[in-house]
């Protein structure tokens, strides 16, 4: 690997943004799988103009552009933009930061699913702003992600282990309650139309499920781990602290906690 390479590696894990795209797309499908019922959420005529913001692989902006309405996607990873296009050649993806874009023309609807957690809470307010003035006046802004005390089992666990190892555990996501962001929202500008923050235990792939969600998702914390051999002790440690609750009937799960929203701008 080349240095500027091993820099922008090691930048993103700070960020807790790396992607193995094609990982991503083969094992945590159930991403966009469950994307579809936020969807429906959605109330706008057919040919309407939506924004997927994060659109990832893009699966889910195909899903929107098969219910009638003309789309975009944006994200800010390259290697997800490449998956998305090569899967829908016919859509148009840009990259481009969540809190800080303008698009060159308004749009009806602003959709997001399983992004907004990985917005830094101080970012938010910007995040918002940005979807209320890329919103045509009464748009709407549709979107879940996860919400207060999601993955508490999991990251109760992790806290343990690294504190065994001397480490401090810091969850790297923003998981807010209602309250919180309903505030967040009105505080732009927009009516909050309908919220609910609901449990969605959900099935990991394989045997080996637990460890991989965590190496997956979980990077920012593990950067002060020097030695690849603790990390690994201390991602064995934890999996075998989740066995007892998140193990069930021979099968992986995370605690997952939804936040799901509907908002219009006035
Ligand atoms: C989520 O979808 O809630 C999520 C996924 C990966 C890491 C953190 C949260």
């Amino acid at each position: 690997m080349k240095i500027q390479q091993m820099r922008n590696e090691a930048l993103k894990n700070e960020m807790n943004i790396t992607w193995n795209a094609e990982k991503y797309t083969s094992d945590f499908s159930f991403v966009h799988q469950y994307g579809n019922y936020v969807a429906e959420l959605i109330d706008a005529a057919p040919g309407s103009f939506v924004l997927d913001l994060g659109c990832g692989n893009g699966a889910l902006t195909k899903v929107l552009q098969d219910k009638g309405y003309r789309v975009i996607g944006m994200d800010a990873s390259g290697e997800l933009l490449d998956v998305a296009r090569k899967n829908h050649p016919a859509i148009e993806f840009v990259q481009g930061d969540a809190a800080n874009f303008v698009l060159p023309e308004p749009v009806d609807v602003v959709f997001s699913n399983a992004v907004f957690h990985w917005i830094e809470k101080e970012k938010q307010p910007d995040m918002i702003k940005c979807v209320y003035n890329t919103l045509k006046k009464n748009g709407q802004f549709v979107f879940e992600f996860g919400g207060y005390n999601n993955n508490r089992i999991i990251h109760s666990a992790l806290a343990n282990v690294f504190q065994e190892h001397g480490f401090c555990y810091k969850i790297p996501f923003y998981f807010p309650t209602i309250g919180e962001y309903a505030s967040l929202l009105e505080s732009a500008g927009f009516q909050v139309k309908y919220a609910v923050l609901f449990d969605r235990l959900t099935e990991l792939k394989g045997e080996n499920g637990m460890e991989e969600w965590i190496n997956m998702f979980v990077k920012r914390p593990f950067t002060v781990i020097r030695s690849e051999h603790e990390k690994a002790e201390i991602i064995n440690r934890t999996v075998e602290e989740l066995r007892r609750d998140l193990f069930i009937n021979g099968k992986w799960y995370a605690d997952y906690v939804r936040i799901r929203m509907k908002a219009v701008r006035s």
